[in-house]
This record gives C-alpha cells, sequence and structure tokens, in this order.
C-alpha cells in the first residue's frame, strides 16, 4: 500500500487500504500522491459537492478514460450530487459542417461522444443538457458559495469560482476532479489555503476607459502566469456585485487570466468578495507590481500572432462565446448585431456567426421574442465548445474569427475586440 505523506482520518486510511473496495483505493491513492505532491498536510471534506467535469468530450485519443469509467460503474459508484460537464463538441444542426468535417468528427475525432456520454449519465452527469462552462450561472445552477470547498478543474469555472464567488477550489486536472467528486476530499494546499489566496502581484490600472475584459484578462495572465493578482482600478469601471454586466466581465476577464497565463485566483479591489472584505491586506509584503494604461492595453492587443494563411482572409466562421454567454449578454449582442444591420443597411450578417451559450440559458432566451430577432439576422445559437469544434486540422485550418482570448490561444482563430467583430460581422461602418 502506498505510504502517504500527509495525515489521514481513519476512515481514509480504511478507503486506502481496501476496506472499501479496490477501484475506491486507487482512486485514494491518486489524490493523496496528488496532495502530497504539492505538500498538502491532510485531505479535507468538500462542502459544495456538486461535481463539474471538464472532460466533456469522447476523444477517441483518450483511451485510458473509457476502461477507467467502465471500472467506475462497475464498482457503483456515482457523484454523490451529480455533477455537469463541459459543453459538447458537435452540433450539426447549429453549427454547419461539412461532410469531411462530419466524417472526421463523428468517426475519428468524437467516435466515443455517445458511448462516453451514457458513461456520465451513469456516473452521475445531472442531465442531459447539463454541458457548459459556465455551470455557476444562475440558470445552470451548479452554484457554490463563499467558503465552500470543491472539486472541478475546468480552469474558466475554477477561476470564477475562486475569486467571483469566493470559493475553494485548485485548478485539478481531468479525471482528477471526478475521484474527488465521488470520494468527497481535496487534497490541502493552495487555494484551499489562507496563504494561498494570498496575492503575490499588485496590478494597478491606469486606463482612461474600461478596458476590454478578454485583453486586461490576458494582459494580466500572461505576466503573473499562475500566481495571484490583487487589482486596483478596475472598480472605477465596474458595479458591483452581483451585477450581470459585472459577472459576465469577470467570467471572461478570468477565463482569459487562466488561458493567456494559469491564474486560478484574482481579486478586484472593491467588487470581487475577499477584496471586499479584506482589502489590500490580501496582498503579501512587498509584491511585485504590473502598472496597465492605455498603451500596455494597446501593446498586449497587438501582440497577439495571426494565425491566419493570409491576413486578409475572409472569416469562414466567428464564434462569439467562449466561455458561454450568459443570459445578458446574449440580449446585448442581439441588439448590438441587430442595430449593426440596421447601420450598415444589411438584412444578414457577413459572416457565419454562432453565438454559444449553456443549453438552460439558450431554452430561457429562446422563450423571448429577442430569439427569432437574431435568428432572423442568420446568426446562429449553439451550446458547443468553439474550441473542440476548431482544435484540429480540418475546422480548425479555415481562418476563424473570434472576440475569445481563450479560443485564440488554443487554436489558430484570430481574435478582435467586441467593436471590431461586430463591423465585421454586420458591416457596419464599413463603406
Ligand atoms: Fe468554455 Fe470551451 Fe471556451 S469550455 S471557456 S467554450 S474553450
Amino acid at each position: 500500500m502506498y505510504q502517504p505523506l500527509m495525515d489521514l482520518t481513519a476512515e481514509q486510511k480504511d478507503i486506502l487500504s481496501g476496506k472499501e473496495g479496490e477501484t475506491k483505493a486507487k482512486m485514494m491513492e491518486v489524490l493523496v500522491r496528488y496532495g502530497d505532491v504539492f505538500g498538502a498536510k491532510r485531505l479535507v471534506p468538500l462542502t459544495y459537492k456538486k461535481g463539474h467535469l471538464v472532460t466533456s468530450f469522447g476523444i477517441s485519443m483518450l483511451k485510458p478514460v473509457f476502461p477507467l469509467m467502465d471500472e467506475l460503474i462497475a464498482a457503483g459508484l456515482k457523484a454523490p450530487e451529480g455533477f455537469t460537464a463541459d459543453p459538447r463538441p458537435m452540433d450539426f444542426q447549429n453549427v454547419k459542417a461539412n461532410l469531411l468535417e462530419k466524417l472526421v468528427f463523428t468517426k475519428f475525432m468524437y467516435s466515443k461522444q455517445k458511448s462516453y456520454e451514457e458513461q456520465l449519465t451513469k456516473l452521475g452527469l445531472s442531465s442531459k443538457d447539463g454541458f457548459s462552462c459556465t455551470c455557476y450561472l444562475p440558470e445552470v445552477g451548479n452554484t457554490p458559495k463563499a467558503g465552500d470547498t470543491l472539486s472541478w478543474a475546468e480552469s474558466s469555472a475554477v477561476v470564477f469560482a475562486n475569486s467571483v464567488l469566493g470559493a475553494k477550489c485548485n485548478r485539478n486536472s481531468g479525471i482528477l476532479e471526478l475521484f474527488g467528486t465521488i470520494l468527497g476530499y481535496a487534497p490541502e494546499f493552495g487555494f484551499l489555503t489562507e496563504k494561498g489566496r494570498k496575492a503575490t502581484w499588485k496590478v494597478v490600472l491606469k486606463t482612461t476607459k474600461k478596458p476590454e475584459a478578454q485583453i486586461l484578462g490576458s494582459a494580466i495572465g500572461m505576466k503573473v502566469m499562475d500566481e495571484v493578482p490583487y487589482v486596483i482600478g478596475l472598480d472605477a469601471y465596474l458595479k458591483p456585485l452581483p451585477d450581470e454586466d459585472t459577472i459576465a466581465y469577470l467570467k471572461d476577464f478570468g477565463a482569459a487570466t487562466a488561458s493567456n497565463g494559469a491564474v486560478g485566483l484574482y481579486h478586484i479591489d472593491g467588487i470581487t468578495p475577499e477584496a471586499k472584505e479584506k482589502g489590500p491586506s490580501l496582498l503579501v509584503d512587498e509584491p511585485k507590481e504590473y502598472v496597465i494604461d492605455d498603451a500596455e492595453i494597446e501593446r498586449v492587443y497587438r501582440s497577439y500572432p495571426i494565425m491566419w494563411k493570409s491576413r486578409d482572409a475572409k472569416a469562414h466562421k466567428c464564434f462569439i462565446g467562449c466561455p458561454h454567454l450568459t443570459f445578458k449578454q446574449l440580449n446585448d449582442w442581439t441588439d448590438k448585431i441587430v442595430a449593426g444591420l440596421k447601420e450598415s443597411g444589411r438584412k444578414k450578417l457577413r459572416i457565419y456567426t454562432v453565438l454559444t451559450t449553456a443549453p438552460a440559458v439558450a431554452a430561457k432566451f429562446k422563450l423571448t421574442p429577442k430569439y427569432q430577432e437574431l435568428m432572423a439576422t442568420g446568426a446562429h445559437l449553439s451550446s458547443i465548445c468553439p474550441l473542440m469544434y476548431a482544435d484540429n486540422p480540418v475546422a480548425g485550418a479555415r481562418p476563424l474569427m473570434t472576440n475569445s482570448n481563450k479560443l485564440r490561444t488554443y487554436t489558430f482563430s484570430r481574435y478582435y475586440k467586441d467593436a471590431e467583430v461586430l463591423s465585421i460581422i454586420t458591416g457596419k461602418g464599413s463603406k
């Protein structure tokens, strides 16, 4: 039996020694070894037991995952309070694919999707519509509260839970997060400790206007990498939480910090719960400092490589909503698109545009008149993960555009600011 470095309770030792079965013992060993590597002193019980899985896609090359899931099912194991999962990779109804793309997606890349979803259901997937990275939005309902300890892995959801909700979660890896959820424990290190939640970077915002969330997050992520920033000055541009625009801004900002760097927790002075409670005392003594002004935002934006074969190509598709859009964002984008088309004198969008949102948010939106307004512009509404769509040599080789810094980072997609996206897809402002 593995000899743990950390202290375990009698119950945890029993699981590790196999008293609750071989499969549970192996899962416990993985969790304990993981904690030992990071110097955890113990395993703490999850106070928020609902999980969220980053591995939502039945990608055939993940060969060890499928028998592993079968073993968990055969051992009768299940997430006690269920889980949601990241978005699905395919939606041919709302994200058009040609014959070759369909063949590649269904026969090669995601050939295991159907059987994998059956495995997820047996392990506790909360609903067939539980596929979104924004599981924490009220419509989806997987929302931890301040102080909760949880076991998630999706980087954009972890950084939101830690920073905006004030919950405690490390940036775990896929499958490990499921083991934690089923066992009900997490190793206590990093963001689960008071010390790990201290900010080592003081970021001072000196811009003359509210920066694009995706660029500010990218700038901070690339600078601080996996450390914790405390941002001063952004509260001048944000209304207090739970304002819907602030939630959307911090969602997009956080996803960019987490993907352009590896941020798992940020504090926004005067806005996020811990910063409101403790203020700059969250900073370590002698923190590093990063000043961001208009020129720095522009420098970061101009530094993004353009991976298209031809810079002047016309985009094949445009994705808006990575992470998935909130209900408010969906409404705002609809208004902006309709107004943009009116201004340009066009009836339909110039580019095949997909807005992505959680299934529950899409369902709510479809009940409103705005849904028909959006559809009349030729836009498409889907709940896929654009990254899973674009991260392959067939669909991803085409010139794709986006306002998501995460999508830009992981694929060849070209990043544009929101206003640029609007102008390109509607023709607004062009002669
Ligand atoms: Fe969500 Fe996929 Fe983007 S998981 S954050 S839509 S890469």
